[in-house]
Order: C-alpha cells, then sequence, then structure tokens
C-alpha cells in the first residue's frame, strides 16, 4: 500500500473547537481522502459546497445540531450504552438507540446510507447526507460516544493541566491536542501523514484487515455496530477504568493522558480507513485498499479550498443559514 502523499500547504482551516474535536474530525476526513477511489474522489467532490474543503464538511454536523433547525440530529452524534463499567461494555441496538423519532449514531449512519444513494432525493438532502457520513464516521470511533454513563462523561469532572473541564471534552479534544497541538493545517497534516506511515508500513498494518472487516453498505447497521462496540470496549479496557474507576476530581493531563493518546490515534485512524472503505463501497462497490492507483485523485478533492480561514467561517455561516431556509419542513421532532 503505497500513496502519494499530499502536500496542501496552501490549505487554511478554521480552529474552533467541537465534539471530537476538530482535529479528530479533519484528520479522519483527510485521511480518509488519501483513500478514495478516483471515483469516489468525484463523487464527494460534487456533493460538496463549491469551496467547501472535505475537512469543513466533516464537521459541519456539529454546527448543524446547534441550531434550531437542526436540533433533531442532536442525538445521532452517539449512542448511549447502557451497559455496566468498567465491568461489563457492551453496545446493544434495542436497548441503547434511543427512543421512538430520535434515533442514535448506528440508526443515522443507516439512514444516512440509505438516502446517499437515493437518486430521487434532491441534491441538497444527499450531500446533507455525506456531510452526516463523513461526520458520524468520526464520532463512532469516540469511546465516550458509545456510552451512557454519566452522560458520556460529560458529568465527571475533571482537571487537564489545572484547569477545569469534564471527561467527554477531554477525549473529544484536550488530549488530543496537548499531544499534537491545537487543530491547524500543519497539525492536521501531520497527524494524517503520522497515521498514513503507520497504516502502510508502521504499528497499524497488521490491524487494518480487520478495520476494513465490515463494509458492508448494505447492512449499514451492523457494521456501524461492530464499530460502535470497538470503541465501546474502550471504556471498559481504559477510560473509566483507570484508577479504579476514581477519575471524579482527578488531574488526568498527566498519565492518563499519555495513556490516551495512543487508543486517540489509532481511533482515528480506524475513523479515517472505515470512511474511505465506506464511501469506496457506496460510490464504486469495493473498499479499494488493494488498489495500486487509489489516493492518485484525492488531490482534487481539495482543490478549490485553498481560501483563508475567515472564508471559511463564512461559508460555514453562509451554508447553515441556507440549509436552514432549504431544510424547512424536515424537521422530525423536539
Ligand atoms: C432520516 O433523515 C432524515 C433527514 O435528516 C429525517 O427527516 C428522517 O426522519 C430520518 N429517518 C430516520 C428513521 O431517522
Ligand atoms: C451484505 O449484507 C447483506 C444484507 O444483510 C447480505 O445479504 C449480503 O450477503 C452481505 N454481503 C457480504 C459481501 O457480506
Amino acid at each position: 500500500m503505497k500513496l502519494p502523499t499530499i502536500s496542501i500547504a496552501a490549505l487554511a482551516l478554521s480552529s474552533t473547537a467541537s465534539a471530537w474535536g476538530f482535529l479528530g474530525h479533519k484528520t479522519v476526513a483527510l485521511l480518509a481522502s488519501r483513500y478514495f477511489l478516483p471515483e469516489t474522489a468525484v463523487f464527494v467532490q460534487t456533493y460538496l459546497y463549491r469551496g467547501q474543503s472535505i475537512l469543513d464538511a466533516a464537521v459541519w454536523a456539529d454546527r448543524y445540531a446547534h441550531i434550531p433547525l437542526g436540533r433533531y440530529s442532536k442525538t445521532w452524534h452517539y449512542i448511549d450504552a447502557q451497559d455496566d463499567p468498567p465491568n461489563v461494555c457492551e453496545v446493544n441496538y434495542k436497548r441503547d438507540c434511543g427512543g421512538e423519532g430520535t434515533g442514535c449514531i448506528v440508526s443515522a449512519l443507516v439512514n444516512m446510507t440509505a438516502r446517499i444513494q437515493d437518486d430521487s432525493l434532491p441534491w441538497p438532502q444527499r450531500a446533507q447526507a455525506l456531510r452526516f457520513i463523513l461526520h458520524f464516521l468520526g464520532d463512532i470511533h469516540q469511546p465516550l460516544h458509545t456510552e451512557h454513563k454519566a452522560y458520556g462523561g460529560n458529568r465527571i469532572k475533571v482537571l487537564f493541566h489545572g484547569s477545569e473541564t469534564n471527561l467527554h471534552s477531554i477525549w473529544d479534544s484536550r488530549i488530543i491536542e496537548s499531544a499534537r497541538g491545537k487543530p491547524t493545517e500543519r497539525t492536521i497534516i501531520a497527524l494524517a501523514n503520522d497515521l498514513q506511515e503507520r497504516i502502510e508500513d508502521g504499528v497499524y498494518k497488521d490491524d487494518v484487515v480487520g478495520w476494513r472487516g465490515c463494509l458492508n453498505t448494505t447492512d449499514a447497521e451492523e457494521c456501524a455496530l461492530v464499530w460502535a462496540s470497538g470503541a465501546n470496549r474502550y471504556i471498559c479496557d481504559y477510560v473509566l477504568n483507570y484508577n479504579g474507576g476514581k477519575l471524579d476530581g482527578e488531574e488526568l493531563g498527566g498519565e492518563y493522558a499519555d495513556g490516551a493518546v495512543p487508543i486517540i490515534e489509532k481511533s482515528i485512524a480506524q475513523g479515517g480507513v472505515r470512511l474511505a472503505g465506506w464511501l469506496n463501497m457506496l460510490v464504486v462497490g469495493r473498499d479499494g485498499f488493494d488498489e495500486s492507483d487509489y489516493g492518485k485523485k484525492a488531490g482534487g478533492v481539495l482543490e478549490g479550498v485553498r481560501v483563508g480561514i475567515e472564508e471559511v467561517d463564512r461559508e460555514i455561516e453562509r451554508e447553515i443559514e441556507e440549509s436552514e431556509r432549504k431544510f424547512e419542513g424536515l424537521r422530525v421532532q423536539n
């Protein structure tokens, strides 16, 4: 598996913090784009808003969930496993996916996987489905997005290098940012490069076969559950099983964060590989990982992205306003 490393030095990214963190989400998207088959790259480009990068598209869903129109999609970013960590960790679709009309990340992935393939849907809705998929393939690999306890760790108050925060937040962004830096063009590319190297020639190489194990887009529910269960396993193995489970009020910026970094980096790599495979399957019907020419067109996805930070932000604002208007009437509940 040899891939060209894309240089996108002129790529400018916004750096506001958000769930799984911009660093996590944007690295998942960038890494994935390097494994797109050419047809997938073209497809993705077609369904992105003009001038928007795949990296910004990957964080759109967080913005959308926080405007009134998109609030219905808030529960789609996680699945609340009502298990018993650190003793028992397991995701159970029936029990954990939320009540009627709400849904969770698993049902949302099923829905969006169907919608992105539905030719009868207007373009903006398929574009929206793509952006949800770009985002959810990230979130489903964040362990605390697969756990109900303490609201996914939001209610566990901790210290991180002296500042008060909560466990969920440090897993979303603080730990990875303290290891790799704030999400900027430079740090996102550097992280993607490192993970790509580990995937192709390094410590993840043997794992990738397993990561590709479930990419059957006609059975999105099963695959999404496999991914969520993998992330959930870390809850018992590490996330809530440190210091005998006593995390409340603890300083977690030291040894705990050091132990978490490899888990987070591997999770981001998994997200990137599976996102690429998922979209390749959807568009071409093959996951593309055994093909020597994959990645060639990936640079194309990122063309037209060379805009300044403010322009990206304005683009997102415009788009949010636009979707407010366009998707009026699509609200399902709340
Ligand atoms: C699927 O997504 C659409 C658009 O966001 C939404 O209107 C619909 O209710 C969803 N269906 C399910 C079953 O979640
Ligand atoms: C994919 O899932 C569908 C539906 O469950 C099943 O019929 C099909 O055999 C699966 N394909 C592969 C390659 O596993």
